[in-house]
């Protein structure tokens, strides 16, 4: 097995390795890298949904997702898919996954299973690395702030996005819930300092004009929407990634209209940040 990084940034590529079949020592490794470079990427694993729930749960508590579509026969899993007559994709535009709970979770597991003969990259973006590189006055400024974060506007009754995505989406009389995290966050497994805001789901800076709220969390997103903070991973298919949602935003491009792209998702529980 190597691991190397994907970027100078974000990201690990682990090579030669069959997912189903580790030992306890090469899982150490994994999930060491897995919290070193925030997210990493396999080639090559034929996973059936089994298979995909067990590597899951070597991880932790599967976190089941209230919204996606589940695969049938498998509530564990979330189907990210988008039909070639469709539109809008799922998670087109930078987030981290379930900013909205009070515990967010703490990863999530996509398995490719059919991908566009080109396009549909996904995006990775360090979020300790974007932290680390803002001046000490912004350090400062945003040192004990809180944001609120929520979902009814992506996956409510009324969303329109939600609306559009279709019968991808479920459950909608569940969304609208919020929850407050720190705007950085000290990693609950590292003790590294991240930003921990995103377009996808925070709605406001607590107790802040909202004027002020929307300008500081548009600058904070200029900042982290550098390139140089960025992995962009081209998907094969059996191609497996997941990363840290408490350390990294992602961001599925949507440039391969008339074409099937379908991946399976497991999100692991996580634990309330501080
Ligand atoms: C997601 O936001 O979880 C989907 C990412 C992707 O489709 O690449």
């Amino acid at each position: 097995m190597q691991i190397s990084k994907a970027s100078d940034a974000v990201g690990a590529i682990v090579e030669n390795v069959d997912v189903t079949r580790l030992d306890d020592r090469q899982f150490a490794a994994i999930r060491q890298a897995f919290f070193d470079h925030g997210a990493l990427f396999f080639r090559d694993q034929k996973l059936t949904p089994e298979a995909h729930i067990a590597f899951a749960e070597r991880w932790g508590a599967i976190d089941f997702n209230r919204f996606f579509k589940q695969r049938e026969g498998y509530p564990e899993i979330a189907e990210v898919l988008k039909e070639p007559d469709q539109q809008l994709n799922i998670g087109g535009g930078w987030h981290t996954d379930h900013s909205y709970d009070a515990a967010p979770a703490m990863g999530s597991i996509l398995y490719a299973l059919e991908i566009p003969p080109s396009g549909g990259d996904t995006l990775f973006a360090s979020m300790a690395a974007t932290y680390e590189a803002l001046d000490d006055a912004m350090k400062e400024r945003i040192k004990d702030l809180k944001a609120r974060h929520g979902n009814a506007h992506v996956f409510g009754e009324e969303s329109a996005y939600r609306k559009a995505v279709g019968e991808r989406y479920t459950n909608a009389d569940q969304a609208g819930q919020t929850a407050i995290h720190p705007v950085v966050l000290h990693h609950p497994d590292t003790g590294a300092k991240g930003l921990y805001v995103n377009p996808g789901f925070t709605l406001e800076i607590v107790d802040m004009e909202a004027e002020e709220s929307q300008a500081l969390l548009q600058e904070l997103y200029a900042h982290i929407m550098q390139d140089r903070f960025h992995h962009r991973h081209v998907w094969r298919e059996g191609d497996l990634a997941m990363w840290d949602n408490r350390a990294t935003w992602h961001h599925a491009l949507n440039d391969y209209h008339g074409h099937r792209r379908y991946l399976n998702r497991i999100t692991i529980e996580g634990v309330e940040l501080g």
